[in-house]
């Protein structure tokens, strides 16, 4: 098979036919320096796709034609977590300011929680198609305004350009994404936020700070991250709640 063959592939499978494909290449490109068949390759990748992209999500979110946000929220592991402090969460990051849009960067599901804000503009970047496919149906039949676009974070130029576009206070949210890029690319996440920092008002990077499976509070190393935000911007705010930890910073 040529290097085309295999992608194809590797996106037979329902949960990656929609992922944009320069991702699929990074994750094939991780197995060229191990000793692999072409079938080990295609595992591999998948594999490795799994933990970036499938890992989170109930298989029922890409087939099921449920709209209802709390049903859908519930189906993937980081929006249920965090629905029960959604209000909250909300009220700390966005004081009651309508005047804002909130640019979510690898947003999952998160878009069915704007019930929990009102009058707020969200824009919505989500490497699943069948997840923005969702979201903009949501947005569509509530008369959101907000929409949701198919595009890979690593697609940095492209996604200073939509950020370029929306006016006013601008708020992006980068919750518990960072991992999934570092898995492709390391060191990636500095890299983005970098770039984007100045375009837009303040950042939010979230954390899980238990596991999201066992429910065990656990101790991953996110010093990294929190001294690379230390050493470049200045911290708003901090805070964990419900399992996860928020850290708002401006340039
Ligand atoms: C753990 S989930 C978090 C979802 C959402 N931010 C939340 O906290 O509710 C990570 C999300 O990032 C998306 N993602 C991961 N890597 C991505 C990439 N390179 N481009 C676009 N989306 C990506 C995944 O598809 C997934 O929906």
């Amino acid at each position: 098979m040529n290097k085309k063959e295999v992608l194809k592939k590797i996106m037979e499978k329902k949960e990656f036919s929609e992922l944009p494909i320069e991702d699929v290449e990074m994750a094939l490109f991780l197995c060229f320096n191990k000793d692999l068949s072409e079938k080990g390759q295609i595992k591999y990748t998948r594999e490795v796709l799994h933990r970036v992209y499938g890992a989170f999500g109930s298989r029922k979110l890409l087939v099921s034609k449920e709209r209802n946000p709390e049903w859908i929220l519930k189906k993937h592991l980081s929006t249920r977590e965090r629905l029960p402090y959604y209000k909250e969460i909300y009220s700390r990051l966005l004081k009651n300011q309508k005047q804002v849009t909130i640019i979510d960067l690898g947003a999952g599901v998160n878009g069915f929680s704007l019930g929990f804000i009102s009058g707020i503009r969200y824009v919505g970047i989500e490497g699943i198609g069948q997840l923005v496919n969702l979201m903009n149906d949501y947005f569509k039949k509530q008369k959101l305004n907000a929409k949701a676009i198919h595009l890979s974070l690593f697609q940095f130029e492209k996604i200073k350009n939509l950020i370029k576009k929306e006016k006013g206070k601008k708020i992006v949210f980068l919750f518990k994404v960072l991992d999934s890029l570092e898995i492709l690319d390391r060191n990636y996440s500095k890299k983005l936020i970098i770039e984007i920092s100045s375009l837009v008002d303040e950042i939010v990077v979230s954390f899980a700070t238990r596991s999201m499976v066992k429910r065990k509070k656990f101790f991953a190393n996110r010093k990294w991250i929190i001294d690379f935000i230390k050493e470049n911007f200045k911290i708003i705010d901090d805070f964990e709640l419900g399992g996860e930890r928020y850290t708002v910073f401006e340039k």
